[in-house]
């Protein structure tokens, strides 16, 4: 990264990790800087990464390219009205609140002036906290080029980023990758309840499928073919696994994913009319 100055407002679990991620792609430690209200929160990051951080938003923005919003969504509004009348109106603002629209960011962040901030809306996932997330990103129309490649950079440090063409797909992002990790989570645990029913020890069991997906993932990921080519490749005609997978189908296991996700994107959007202004 061409070292533009990064300030954090919220320094919570993501922000940490993306910090960490910045760290590790070369960004000098003097080039981030971070606020939040918890002292021992601000002891912890400084003593671990060397980053200068703040008690005041303002303040830590001050002399900021990059604005990474890093708060729940319920203080958003608040932290955002605060923060208008800091920015000098270059910078980029980086979103990573789940629900947030550009439209209100925007709204909130604009003070007297005449053009709007330029923003990128991301919707990261947990793994993001091993930098092995995946993020939905949304830059509005004032956002520059070299801005776009910032935000990639910066979600890029903590997994692949990828951009969206519209904002609502941020709904279906959330919908996928964003409660994704929780589906996988579901499926090792009853893989893991199947197993121990099988006969294997619930630790056995529990490792044995933590271990498949993890497995799985990978060569689905770095693979050049597509995951139900993949499938149909290791299912053998009437062998074990075609067993399974007939099953599946017939408990309509397809459907019950459409289903699932259809519902998670429905409550993102339900949220995020909630949350906006
Ligand atoms: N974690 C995920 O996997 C994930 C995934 C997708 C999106 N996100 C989004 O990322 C954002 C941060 O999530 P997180 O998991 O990192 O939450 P978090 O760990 O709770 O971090 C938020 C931090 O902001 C601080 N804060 C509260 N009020 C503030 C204020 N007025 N000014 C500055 N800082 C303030 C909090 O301090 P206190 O704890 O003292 O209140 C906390 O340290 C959320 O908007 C969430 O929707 C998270």
């Amino acid at each position: 990264m061409n070292s533009p100055r990064i300030a954090f407002v919220g320094a919570g679990n993501m922000a940490t990790s993306l910090i960490g991620g910045l760290l590790a792609q070369g960004v000098p430690a003097s080039h981030i800087r971070a606020s939040d209200p918890g002292v021992e929160q601000r002891s912890r990051l400084n003593a671990e990464h060397g980053i200068e951080l703040f008690a005041d938003n303002p303040a830590a923005i001050a002399e900021a390219d990059v604005v990474v919003l890093a708060v729940k969504p319920q203080v958003m509004k608040a932290v955002c009205l605060d923060l208008a009348r800091h920015l000098k109106g270059h910078e980029l603002v980086v979103s990573i609140a789940a629900g947030i629209s550009c439209a209100s960011l925007a709204n909130w962040l604009r003070a007297e002036r005449p053009t709007a901030p330029a923003i990128v809306r991301c919707m990261p996932n947990t793994p993001a906290l091993l930098r092995q997330g995946v993020s939905g990103l949304f830059a509005t129309p004032e956002v520059s080029a070299a801005q776009r490649q910032l935000a990639e950079q910066l979600l890029g440090a903590v997994g692949l980023a990828l951009w969206l063409d519209e904002e609502q797909q941020i709904d279906a992002v959330t919908a996928l990758s964003g409660s994704g990790p929780a589906y996988f989570f579901l499926l090792i645990e009853a893989m893991t309840q199947a197993g121990t029913q099988l006969g294997l020890d619930a630790q056995t069991a529990a490792r044995l499928a933590q271990h498949t997906a993890l497995g799985a993932a990978r060569m689905a990921a770095e693979s050049q073919v597509e995951a139900g080519e993949l499938r149909r490749r290791v299912t053998s005609p009437n062998g074990t696994t075609e067993a399974a997978i007939r099953c599946f189908q017939a408990g309509g296991f397809s459907e019950l994913v459409q289903q699932a996700m259809q519902a998670a994107q429905q409550r993102s959007a339900e949220l995020a009319a909630q949350l906006g202004d």
